[in-house]
């Protein structure tokens, strides 16, 4: 048996490949390569020496997924696949609604129909909106999203979580992930964004790498210790063990499990660029710019459930985190086009 790793060539599914293959699991991969390059998992393969299946493909296409699941034996699907780009969201909002709700619609619907009733699903936490308790548990109320994005995994979550209700065989894990940054410590793999980052970190790195003048702080207004905004940055291998977890708790029959995946402390944006600087000995020139729209001032878990729950913690410390970042970076300054 095998994993269906939708979205498996990209910055998360490929580190959780790695994780999954390297705790004996076997992996197929099914990714349109919209926002990624097949190069990811060559260097996966390399990590792990196990070669990875991989399947082109679109979760909009019924036809090509019916051909995966008749060829494949597939026992669980961790569920990576869809557009995240926040800002792209609020101009494209077809789109996004399409590729992630239809897409995953399409995806669990051909699973169901081969017997496949086991789904990891990567949520956000986005879904919190402006949270209404810092820290966050899972608790805490779903939340007004203030873009598309973040509305489709919010609705995603609902869906599957009905779906879950009315056919108790599936087994449904929603991981609500917080900030995941840093990359593979082999400095192989990492985050590899299309044009101009809009996060933080891999802003940051193109600015120490040269190929961006400074960094815009968004506001240092907020009512947070320095002003600037807080969140949650969690290392990106740490959060793909996560997944590997949430795999132990389906095959325990999980029913409907919701998890934080966070460190539970929380980073100014100032903090991260000190601990970025003192990591790698590199000066990144910022400069204060106006508040981003949407943004909240602080977001950062409690992650209690998830270490009760599914045995699992972040190892990794935010010195890591900006350490492995820049090894992926300066290593490879344009990506995998290296
Ligand atoms: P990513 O863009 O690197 O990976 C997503 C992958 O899905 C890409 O490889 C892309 O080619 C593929 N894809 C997109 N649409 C597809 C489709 N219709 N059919 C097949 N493949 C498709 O993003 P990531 O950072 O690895 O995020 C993985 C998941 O985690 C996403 O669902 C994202 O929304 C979610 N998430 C990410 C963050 C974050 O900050 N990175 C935070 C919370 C949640
Ligand atoms: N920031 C800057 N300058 C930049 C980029 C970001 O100051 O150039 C600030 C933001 O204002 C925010 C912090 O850095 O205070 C983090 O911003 P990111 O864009 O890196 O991350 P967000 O918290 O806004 O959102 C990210 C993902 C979402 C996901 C969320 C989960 O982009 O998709 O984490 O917590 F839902």
């Amino acid at each position: 048996m095998a994993i269906l790793v939708t979205g498996g060539a990209g910055f998360i599914g490929s580190h959780t490949c790695v994780e999954l293959q390297q705790a004996g699991y076997d992996v197929v991969v099914y990714d349109n390569l919209s926002n990624a390059s097949e190069k990811s998992l060559e260097r996966v393969e390399a990590i792990t020496g196990k070669p990875v299946k991989f399947y082109k493909g679109d979760i909009l296409d019924r036809d090509r997924l019916n051909e995966v699941f008749e060829k494949e034996q597939l026992d669980s699907c961790i569920h990576f696949a869809g557009l995240k780009a926040v800002g792209e969201s609020v101009v494209k909002p077809w789109e996004y609604y399409e590729n992630n709700i239809a897409g995953t619609l399409t995806l669990v619907d051909v699973m169901r129909q081969h017997g496949c009733k086991n789904i990891i699903f990567s949520s956000s936490a986005t879904v919190y909106g402006d949270p209404a308790e810092i820290p966050i548990t899972e608790n805490c109320p779903k939340g007004q999203c203030t873009n598309p994005y973040g509305w489709t995994k919010s609705m995603l979550e609902q869906i599957l979580s009905d779906m879950q209700k009315a056919d108790p065989e599936w087994n449904v894990v929603l991981l609500r992930y917080f900030n995941p940054i840093g990359a593979h410590p082999s400095g192989t793999m990492g985050e590899n964004p299309n044009g101009i980052p809009n996060n933080l970190m891999p802003y940051i790195t193109q600015v120490a790498v040269g190929k961006l003048p400074e960094l815009g702080v968004f506001g240092n207004d907020y009512d947070t210790p320095d002003g600037t905004g807080v969140r949650d940055y969690i290392h990106v291998v740490d959060l793909a063990k996560g997944h590997v977890k949430a795999l132990k708790k389906i095959e325990e029959n999980a029913g409907l499990k919701i998890y934080n995946l966070g460190t539970g402390v929380g980073y100014s944006v100032l903090d991260i660029v000190k601990n970025f600087e003192a990591a790698n000995d590199i000066k990144i020139p910022y400069s204060i710019k106006p508040r981003r729209a949407g943004d909240i001032a602080t977001c950062y878990s409690d992650a209690t459930k998830a270490k009760e729950e599914l045995g699992w913690t972040a190892e990794y410390g935010i010195k890591e985190m900006c350490a492995d970042s820049w090894r992926w970076q300066k290593n490879n300054p344009n990506g995998y086009a290296d």
